[in-house]
């Protein structure tokens, strides 16, 4: 029998995205999308083109660079959504509109107000506007898992009429078995046949997501939509690495399907992502948790010696996890040793980001004796919100604030090369840092989201500061990263960091502006 492929839809940078605190600036994303492509990820969801400016802009360059996945942007049934994602992947070598529109009772009648019948002609207008800019048009019945069964029939037929080849049904809230999953699934797959592939989108709500993939795939779905270590809306969506290992190690059982995925890259990939995000998998994450591997107690260790089968069900390179490579680079090491760990690790950078972060990467060697993985993609991805014209921390001076008032002196490089010093007081010691910042920058930075994390191991671990900050009225939060041994440091420069984002998507917003002028 011929072995059916099943699609890899990754939805990281979209779904993923809407995590809260998940949120990634544009360089961020692209790094992810080319480790997304090296992974063999099938379809890349972008993002959703008409959420917001800078969602725009990413999947604009994530369509540049991406060569071998197809790039795709999420569209509401809406004239505008649609074209704003037509125009987002246009460059992409190859594209896909994936628009939707909510199916259940309750969301079409306290949500959308809409009736069935109209639910069906907006999904058919957006089908047919989605398939005038490309021929690859996804149409997904959103809260499928609540739908009836009659009305997905009903409403597919006239999406495929109008030119849909891909009809997905996501659990969206999260609420099915896997039993329901394979019998809705079974059913629409009878029914349609071969007029269109089948894909499932399933919510972790139960913690079922996985199992549901799984399920569906059995009854003859044949794309699933996921996303690298689970993130995703809530309790997040069916985590690509598990599904697709699921399908390696359980071959036996899923003997007539098979994926492109390079497994060797899920573990760079996740790890990318979790120092991205700084939202860290939970220790005991099945696949790439920090404890998938440790073998704890004496009879396990005795086995693994004896034989690793005996407790390990595959083995860690398959995933790409060397153990021998987590020891990684001193002072000693070369630019061509610390380029080869870049690739390793998944990062593409360009001639001046790799001189900035070698540069940065001695510095580091200089204060700490052994420099782990986890210290490089923290390194590279602190240095990713920086842009040729940027503001860069000189000095941080924080006066002792026990008992008195928390204050801080800053002094920053401007993109014009001046450097300005100035002193402010906060209601603590980093809003006195931020605020002292913003008088500076003349900006109005609102923080959203403030994480500290201790990067590899050692006393002068390093700290990974992650903020979200807003800057300006209906702005998206971007997010900034800092790194230092020195905690306040880190802060600044992630404050810094998210600041250097924001003027980074204003400059490109200004140009394409410009650009647009130019070719009127
Ligand atoms: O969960 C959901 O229903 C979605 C759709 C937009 C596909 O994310
Ligand atoms: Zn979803």
């Amino acid at each position: 029998m011929e072995k059916e492929q099943i699609i890899i839809f990754d939805t990281t940078l979209r779904d993923g995205e809407q995590s809260p605190g998940a949120s990634m600036n544009t360089k961020e994303k692209i790094q992810i999308a080319t480790q997304l492509e090296r992974l063999g990820v099938d379809v890349i969801e972008a993002g959703f083109a008409a959420a917001s400016k800078g969602d725009f802009e990413a999947i604009n360059q994530i369509a540049q660079v991406v060569k071998n996945s197809t790039v795709c942007s999420l569209a509401r049934a809406l004239e505008r959504d649609i074209t704003e994602a037509a125009k987002a992947i246009e460059v992409a070598p190859k594209k896909r509109i994936h628009t939707f529109i909510a199916t259940s009772p309750i969301h079409m009648e306290y949500k959308l107000k809409m009736t069935p019948e109209q639910v069906i002609k907006k999904a058919v207008e957006a089908v047919a506007l989605a398939k005038s800019f490309v021929d690859d048009v996804e149409f997904s019945c959103e809260d499928a898992g609540r739908s009836e069964i009659s009305f997905l029939k009903e409403i597919s037929d006239a999406v495929i009429e109008a030119g849909a080849k891909t009809i997905n049904l996501p659990d969206t809230v999260g609420i099915r078995l896997p039993d329901e999953i394979a019998n809705m699934v079974s059913q629409m797959h009878q029914y349609i046949g071969d007029r269109a592939i089948i894909s499932v989108h399933n919510h972790n709500d139960l913690g079922l997501a996985v199992a549901n993939s799984l399920a569906a795939i059995s009854s003859g779905a044949r794309q699933v939509e996921c996303t690298i270590n689970g993130l995703g809306e809530r309790a997040g969506n069916a985590a690509l690495e598990e599904i697709v290992m699921a399908l390696k190690v359980r071959e036996d059982i899923f003997s007539n399907v098979y994926t492109n995925i390079n497994t060797k890259e899920i573990y760079p990939a996740s790890r990318m992502i979790a120092t991205i995000t700084g939202i860290e998998p939970q220790p005991n994450k099945a696949i790439v948790g920090k404890n998938a591997f440790a073998h704890e107690s004496g009879i396990h260790q005795d086995g693994m010696l004896k034989n690793r089968k005996t407790y390990e069900i595959f083995s860690p390179e398959e995933i790409g996890l060397n153990k021998e490579d987590t020891l990684v680079l001193g002072k000693h090491s070369g630019r061509a040793a610390f380029i080869d760990k870049l690739k390793k690790l998944g990062f593409e950078l360009s001639e001046d980001e790799l001189n900035s972060v070698f540069e940065r990467f001695k510095e580091l060697a200089d204060r700490k004796k052994d420099i782990y993985d986890d210290d490089i993609r923290a390194l590279i991805t602190s240095n990713m919100t920086s842009i040729d014209k940027s503001y860069e921390l000189v000095a941080l001076q924080l006066m002792d604030s026990t008992g008195g008032v928390p204050s801080a002196a800053v002094t920053i490089k401007t993109p014009d090369g001046k450097e300005i010093t100035d002193a402010g007081i906060g209601d603590g010691t980093i809003d006195a840092i931020f605020k002292t910042i913003d008088r500076i920058t003349k900006q109005h930075g609102k923080l959203m989201d403030y994480k500290v994390k201790s990067v590899s191991k050692g006393k002068d671990a390093l700290a990974n500061v992650t903020v979200q900050v807003a800057f300006g009225e209906n702005e998206p939060a971007l997010i900034g990263h800092g790194l230092s041994v020195d905690t306040m440091l880190a802060s600044a420069r992630a404050y810094i960091g998210a600041l250097n984002s924001y003027l980074t998507m204003q400059g490109m917003l200004k140009k394409r502006y410009e650009d647009s002028q130019s070719s009127i």
